[in-house]
Parts: structure tokens; sequence; C-alpha cells
């Protein structure tokens, strides 16, 4: 590959991504495509030009700004207003749609100029809300599991799979991911190009700042660091819903093999996660984030669910896994205390992210 274009390159996966790419493909051009929205992703700019990456500022809602990058050989869709709660509360849905649905529109017009490869960054909440709410679930004191007996198709104790109901609402974020991937499905169905498009279920690691729309593993552990009250929502207010949890470095080894085998998922849309050995209720979590800090904020609980809360989702990464060989290989632990360990010898890193 002589040049790869990273939409969100300056993003938390997407500068992962930039960056290992440029490390496994020395001669290859790796340019990190942004729009600067997020804040804190212009902290990775410097880190993204010391790896040897170029930036360019630009808009995918913008097609000119993709034309004015010229000819590319491979486009990783990484840009989004990430936020599952984006457009709900009474705001408009407008930046949502345009940057998540009509970007990847824009991006796809891009490769199918080029003849490009394109891998999009689609996400676990493509499920519709009401089929994960009504699956059976197994609870503990400290945490809600999928049982072994499901009327529904897709899910099992192992997780989530690809075959699992894509119907009914899924939020404004689920639903602009959901529609941009049956847009790329035509796209590489008509031959137009490859696509390869993975749903992520819950990113983590280091550069994540901290937010809740970014991730809500890093979220959870900066609040302990910075003693800050944190809420259970929804469920009771019991904190036992759960989620599993991928290390940016199992995201980004999984991106770099598509990229070196355009088509590998074969047209499908398919999962990848920690999986349920890399799950963890918000109780949990906070157990582990309590050990890790020494301690942390009092914790209150609101018991009142929003619309698009769910009470667990677990990834099952069987077909991925079955069709590239990927498999995550970072644990829970080593998750947080990568995290932490970022948080804590960055120098003004924390006073940096307690003021965004
Ligand atoms: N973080 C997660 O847990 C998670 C899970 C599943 C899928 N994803 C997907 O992974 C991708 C990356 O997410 P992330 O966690 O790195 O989020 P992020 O917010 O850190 O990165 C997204 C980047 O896109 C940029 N951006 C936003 N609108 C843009 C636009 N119109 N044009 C150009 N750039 C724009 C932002 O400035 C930001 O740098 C997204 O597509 C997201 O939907 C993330």
């Amino acid at each position: 590959m002589k040049r790869l274009v990273v939409t969100g390159g300056a993003g938390f996966a997407g500068s992962h991504i930039c960056l290992a790419a440029k490390a496994a493909w020395l001669d290859c051009e790796v340019i990190a495509f942004d729009n600067l929205l997020r804040r804190g992703s212009e902290e990775n700019l410097a880190r993204l030009a010391a790896g040897g990456v170029r930036f360019i500022h630009g808009d995918v809602r913008q097609t000119q700004d993709l034309e004015a990058l010229g000819a590319f050989d491979a486009l990783v869709e990484a840009s989004a207003e990430p936020s599952v709660l984006a457009g709900s509360g009474g705001g408009s849905p407008n930046y949502v749609i345009a940057a998540n649905l009509v970007g990847a529109l824009n991006c796809a017009e891009a490769c199918r100029r080029h003849g490009a490869h394109l891998v999009f960054l689609s996400s676990s909440r493509v499920y519709g809300v009401e089929a994960l709410r009504a699956c059976s679930l197994a609870e503990s004191p400290v945490r809600l599991d999928f049982a072994a007996a499901q009327t529904q198709a897709g899910v099992s104790a192992a997780g989530i799979s690809s075959a699992f109901s894509t119907s009914g609402y899924k939020s404004y974020y689920g639903a602009s991911k959901f529609a941009a991937e049956q847009i790329l499905a035509e796209y590489a169905h008509a031959g137009a190009f490859p696509v390869d498009c993975v749903r992520f279920g819950v990113l983590a690691g280091p550069w994540q700042f901290g937010r809740a729309d970014q991730g809500i593993l890093t979220w959870w552990l900066l609040n302990h660091i910075l003693q800050r009250p944190l809420r259970y929502i929804g469920w009771g207010g019991s904190g036992r819903q759960v989620r599993d949890f991928l290390h940016a470095d199992d995201m980004t080894d999984l991106v770099l093999r598509l990229l070196q085998s355009p088509g590998l998922l074969q047209n499908r849309s398919l999962n990848a996660g920690g999986g349920l050995g890399v799950s963890a209720s918000l109780a949990e979590l906070t157990a582990q984030c309590r050990d890790l800090c020494g301690g942390g904020p009092e914790i209150l609980a609101d018991p009142v669910t929003r619309y698009a809360d769910i009470p667990c989702f677990v990834t099952n990464n069987e077909e991925i896994s079955g069709l590239s060989g990927w498999l995550p290989r970072k644990n829970l632990a080593a998750i947080l205390s990568d995290a932490y360990n970022w948080f804590k010898t960055s120098p003004g890193l924390l006073d940096k992210l307690s003021r965004l």
C-alpha cells in the first residue's frame, strides 16, 4: 500500500490506526484527515507528526475536502459523532446523521473514484434496543449475563453475533451507522470497491480522553482518579449492566489485518469486541478502579433507564475470528492499567482533561 487515508485520524481510534499503519508500512504515506470537532483531538497532532503521519484538516461532510486528497489505495472511515445520546433530549440529530451517514457516503464515493478499499468502523449500537432488552438474562448480585436459553436468533451465553436483530430503534447514532453500513454493502455487492465493515463494541485505552461519549471505561476510570461523583444510571441504579471492552491495540491489529486482505469479511458486517472474558458490570469496574486508584468517589444511584440504555452487551467474536484469525489479547486488567498509566504519567494531562 502506497497511500492510506484515515478519516477521524486525529481521534482516539483513528490516531492509533494511523500510527500502527505507519509503523507497519514505512513506505506508505499515512494521512490523518479530521475536522478536529472532538475536543482533545488536537492533542494527538504532535504525536501523529512524530510518528510520520501527515495531518490534513478536512470534513467528511464536504465532498471537495475528500476530492482534494487525490488518489489513495485505502480509506479507513473512523470519523464520527460517536455519542449514543446525540440528538436525543430535544437536540437536533442533524450533525450525527450528516457526519456518520452522509460522511460515510462521501467516503464511499471517494473510494469508488479511486478504486480504493474501504474499512468502516461501525458499532454494536446497530442492534435494536428493544430486542437487546428482550434477551433472557441470568442475574447475580453484581452483574447481568445472557442466559444459556434464548428465544431470539444471534444471542447466546457467549454474547451477540451478527445474526442478532437490527430491527427497531437504536439511537440516532446507531441508526446512522446502520444506514451507512447498508449503503456501503450496496457498493460492495455491486463490485464498486472492496468494503470491510466491523461492528466494534466499546473501545478503550490510552489516548482516550475520559469522556462518556468516547467510551465508558476510561471515563469511569478518570472520574475515579479525579474523585468526581459517579452515578449508576438505569436498571434500578445497582450498576449491574454489563459491557465488554476492546483495547485500542487489539482494534488496530484487526484493522491492519483487514487492510492487508481487502474483502476478507466477504461483504458481511461482523462484530468485534473484547468478548465475555473482557466484560464487566459497572459495579465490577468500580471495584477494579478502586483497587487501581486506592479508592474512589461516591457512586449515586439513578434508577431511571434512558431511552437507548441496554442491560447487557457482550460481543461474540466467533464469526470475525473464523474469517480473519483475529482474537483480542488484552484483558481488562491490562486495559485499565494502560489507561491509568497514561493518565498518571503524561505531564499536565489530568489538569487538561479536568478542564475539557
Ligand atoms: N469509542 C468506541 O467505543 C467505539 C465503539 C464502536 C465504534 N466506534 C467507532 O469508531 C470510530 C472512531 O471513534 P472514536 O472513539 O475514535 O471517536 P473520536 O471522537 O475520538 O474520534 C472521531 C474523530 O472524528 C472527527 N470528526 C468528527 N466529525 C468529523 C467530520 N465531519 N469530518 C472529519 N472528522 C470528523 C473528530 O474530530 C474525532 O477526532 C467512530 O466511527 C465510532 O463510531 C467507536
